[in-house]
């Protein structure tokens, strides 16, 4: 973390303009970048020296608010990403080859519970999901002799679980492998999972971080704690010579502070690809700009909605860790002692056709499958992501008929409870 505060670094971090130069970021519209000589290029491809040669593997716009993200989350070095898909997916990419395996948390979000269970299986690469609060033993019996990493998601969308970082961080460090953190709920505002020990941070900054619905985007920081050369034999690709770079060794070159992240970019980046625009980078800056401000009155509405529908009974149950009665509760007090997020689930007692009528009576909140924005907005599982299961199945999927998923924004609270107070009365 930088010297300064969290709000501080939200509105000026990475960022420092001199004399005469533009106040907000420039945006580097530009493919491409030209040298003077060709020797110099060929340091640049080498790794040899640092510069911009083409925006599918590094733009300055991009960089300046990933070094924003990356004071923001304490950590040494950080990359954007074309979403939080892809941000995920290069964090365990760049740690686990084919034939190599990790363990993840089940309670993820379902994009990145299909990346690692059907699509990165076809990669060779098997995942190991274990419950969010299994005990410790549970967590070390799921680790294998060619383990790579552990996964979970701070405040996991859309169970709400919490997780123990700190038990994390401890079993995966025991088995010499870091503990990479998906912190797109909380965002560094609320909570810091590197301070607690996590060694990679991956954000979807489609959600909070935008905050406003306008690009797709993701993030990887690296808190530049894990000693890679200590575990040389699990990590070959950052400890051997890469031959696509002419035989550079990041961990040796870089050093424990920017090995992850330089490689990271230098092949997953130059093989896939995932870059997003600077414009999108553009508008993401200007969304942290204001996440220190739009947090906490996430955090606000999302308790006051929660602990109204805990007075409603046509709710049978509400998952909010702010409760004092959610399962979570004292993990959220310890990790997110001052809000979570904006997110809150609860069921309704009618199931499929209540949240039905629920969801058509509603006129402020919007049904969109998006979260985590300025607007409200809310979604059925039943009746939209999980549209072809049978009540049955999602049950054992742990998602009721009757579940709904509400991303309180902005707006006021009174507001929101009065529009969902008529729409639960027309389930009644
Ligand atoms: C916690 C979490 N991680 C990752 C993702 C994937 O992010 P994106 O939609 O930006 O690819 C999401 C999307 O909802 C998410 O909620």
């Amino acid at each position: 973390m930088s010297e300064r505060h969290i709000e501080t670094v939200c509105v000026r971090g990475a960022y420092r303009p001199e004399s005469g130069q533009p106040r907000q970021i420039p945006i580097i519209q530009s493919t491409t970048f030209q040298y003077a000589t060709s020797r110099d290029m060929a340091a640049l491809f080498d790794l040899e020296a640092s510069g911009y040669f083409y925006s599918r593997l590094q733009n300055p716009t991009c960089d300046i608010v990933a070094a924003k993200i990356t004071a923001l989350e304490g950590g040494t070095a950080g990359m954007l990403t074309s979403s939080g898909q892809a941000a995920n997916f290069f964090a365990l990419f760049n740690l686990a080859n084919c034939g190599d395996h990790f363990v993840s948390a089940s309670s993820i979000y379902g994009g990145t519970f299909n990346l690692f269970d059907v699509t990165m299986r076809k990669m060779g690469i098997e995942v190991t999901f274990v419950r969010p609060d299994c005990t410790e033993d549970e967590l070390h019996a799921a680790f294998r002799p060619n383990t790579k990493a552990l996964f979970g998601e701070t405040v996991a969308n859309p169970a709400l679980t919490v997780l123990d970082i700190e038990q994390y961080a401890r079993v995966a460090h025991a088995h010499g492998v870091p503990l990479v953190v998906d912190n797109t709920f909380p965002t560094p505002v609320m909570c810091r999972p590197i301070e607690w020990g996590a060694d990679i941070v991956t954000h979807s900054t489609t959600k909070y971080m935008d905050g406003h619905g306008v690009a797709v985007g993701g993030a990887i920081v690296d808190a530049g704690r894990f000693d890679w050369m200590a575990h040389a034999d699990k990590f070959p690709g950052l400890c051997t010579p890469d031959e696509s770079y002419h035989g550079i060794t990041y961990a040796e070159k870089f050093g424990q502070g920017g090995a992850f992240i330089t490689k990271c970019t230098a092949q997953l980046m130059r093989d896939f690809g995932s870059t997003p625009s600077p414009q999108s980078a553009f508008y993401l800056n200007l969304g942290l700009e204001s996440l220190h401000l739009r947090m906490p009155r996430h955090c606000e509405n999302g308790q006051a909605v929660a602990e109204f529908l805990t007075t409603r009974p046509e709710v049978v149950a509400v998952h909010y860790c702010g409760l004092p009665s959610d399962p979570y509760y004292e993990l959220g007090r310890k990790y997110l002692p001052h809000g979570s997020c904006g997110v809150v689930s609860f069921e309704l007692k009618g199931g499929r056709a209540a949240a039905e009528t629920f969801m058509r009576s509603l006129k402020l909140a919007a049904i969109e499958t998006h979260v985590a924005d300025a607007v409200t907005c809310c979604l059925n599982p039943a009746t939209s992501t999980h549209r072809q299961l049978s009540d049955e199945q999602l049950a054992a999927a742990g998602v009721p008929a009757g579940l709904v998923r509400m991303s309180c924004g902005l707006e006021s609270k009174e507001d929101l409870i009065a529009d969902i107070a008529q729409a639960l009365d027309a389930v009644r």
